[in-house]
């Protein structure tokens, strides 16, 4: 037996013919002589009518919310109906019998969290899913379009990539190891074979605080490219961020209107970003009353004033000491590191890419402030002994730019599983 997605039904190409679907019954709602049922599969939404008489009429009256169902009848065009068409039931048959589904209006999110698993039934969180799919085709598609090679990098590491502070660590049989923060390291072993590469990968972060751009897992887009300067990396990241804003506006436009965003405004995000120094950023922050000196990390309120004055954002040209130990300096300021995040509004930052030390004598001496290891980067050293080269790259979190793309209060919302210091389950 074939089924007719619903979509198809609510486009009209079955108008006046006999069609079967199947799906969830979505709501339910009842007149004397009529049950109103609205199924929902994959696709839409359709609202089917079970009239008193019918052979449906017995199990339509007792079908309850989230069952799942077979469901046959006529297509007829009805400007009452949600989306302009609506079933004539003359079948129905309950697959699996829902018990009383505990998910009603009105609920918090907080208990919406709780109850995920069954959440992600909801009309919203299947658009914000889709777009999300579509959000990593378009990665992929831009980077294919760009020469990148896509790798595929380990998730057990032996040394850190991001510092100390939010490392989980791990048995790995009787070693100790830790969950990857970021693929950068092993990315730049790769480009010394391909010169151009990209991964979408999770990080793991052991972030203790709850705030709305903070998961402990979440998916990473990584790049990292050889011969180039910060300002390559700079272009590189605009003219991502643009192209996946372009072209969920053009391919998402039903999910972007269910879930209330302007596409235009995607449509709108063209390149150049704006460019402001650190210094510059700090000026600014300073004449509006911040009370940070130079040297001191720009936290989520100063990046979202920096926001709200110049929408996206790149800051580039940090202090040293405030970035990672494989961040290269700048030959005019040592103090200054060739880093550079951009700043969207809301989220504040949605990447961090920068310039790597390509010396080695210079990296062993990073290491060394930095209080780490120079045995556990040997190889990462060996990259420097043969054959180096400038490279830059970055790292963008995929749940940071759905937010942002989307208006969306968490990042908690953009991922179906997320896992923060409270929550793992399901
Ligand atoms: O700024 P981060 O820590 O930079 C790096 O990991 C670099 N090694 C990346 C690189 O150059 N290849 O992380 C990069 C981005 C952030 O800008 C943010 O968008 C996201 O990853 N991110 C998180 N997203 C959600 N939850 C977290 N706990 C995140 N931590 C970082
Ligand atoms: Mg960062």
């Amino acid at each position: 037996m074939s089924f007719t997605p619903i979509e198809d039904v609510i486009d009209g190409r079955h108008e006046g013919e006999h069609v079967d679907i199947r799906g969830w019954v979505y709501r339910k709602r009842e007149s004397k002589d009529t049950v109103f049922l609205v199924i929902r599969d994959a696709t839409n939404i359709v609202q089917c009518t079970v009239k008193r008489g019918s052979s449906a009429w017995s199990v339509a009256k007792e079908v309850t919310i989230e069952s799942s169902v077979n469901l046959s009848g006529i297509v007829r065009g009805d400007k009452r109906a949600p989306g302009g068409f609506e079933i004539s039931t003359d079948k129905l048959s309950i697959i699996g019998l829902a018990e009383v589904f505990p998910i009603t209006k009105d609920q918090s999110e907080e208990f919406l969290r709780d109850v995920r698993h069954l959440w992600l039934r909801s009309q919203r969180m299947g658009a914000i899913m889709k777009v999300r799919s579509e959000v990593l085709n378009f990665v992929h598609e831009f980077f294919k379009k760009r020469g990148f090679v896509g790798v595929s990098p380990p998730m057990f590491i032996s040394s850190a990539c991001e510092g100390g502070a939010t490392l989980f660590g791990l048995k790995y049989f009787d070693k100790d190891l830790y969950l990857t923060q970021s693929a950068q390291l092993h990315l730049e072993v790769l480009i010394y074979s391909l010169e151009k590469v990209y991964c979408v990968a999770p990080s793991f972060r052991a972030e203790k605080s709850r705030t709305i751009r903070h998961l402990s897992e979440y998916w990473h887009v990584e790049a990292e490219q050889a011969f180039t300067t910060i300002e390559d990396m700079m272009s590189l990241q605009e003219d991502l961020v643009s192209y996946v804003c372009h072209r969920v506006a053009e391919e998402c436009k039903k999910e972007l209107e269910s879930l209330g965003v302007d596409a235009e405004k995607l449509a709108k995000v063209n390149t150049p970003f704006k460019r402001i120094t650190y210094d510059d950023a700090l000026k600014l922050l300073q004449k509006r009353g911040f009370k940070i000196e130079w040297g001191e990390d720009f936290g989520f309120e100063e990046e979202r004033v920096l926001a709200e004055e110049f929408g996206y954002v790149f800051v580039y040209a940090y202090p040293k000491r405030i970035k990672a130990f494989y961040c290269k300096t700048y030959r005019e300021n040592s103090e200054l590191a060739m880093s550079v995040d951009l700043i969207v509004p809301r989220i504040g930052e949605l990447t961090t890419g920068g310039a790597r030390v390509d010396d080695k004598e210079e990296l062993i001496e990073r290491l060394e402030e930095f209080g780490l290891k120079q045995e556990d980067y040997e190889w990462y050293i060996d990259l420097r002994r043969y054959g180096t080269v400038p490279h830059t790259g970055f790292g963008l979190g995929v749940e940071r730019l759905l937010a942002w793309m989307l208006n969306l209060e968490s990042v908690m919302d953009t991922i179906p599983f997320p896992r923060t210091i409270r929550r793992f389950y399901p």
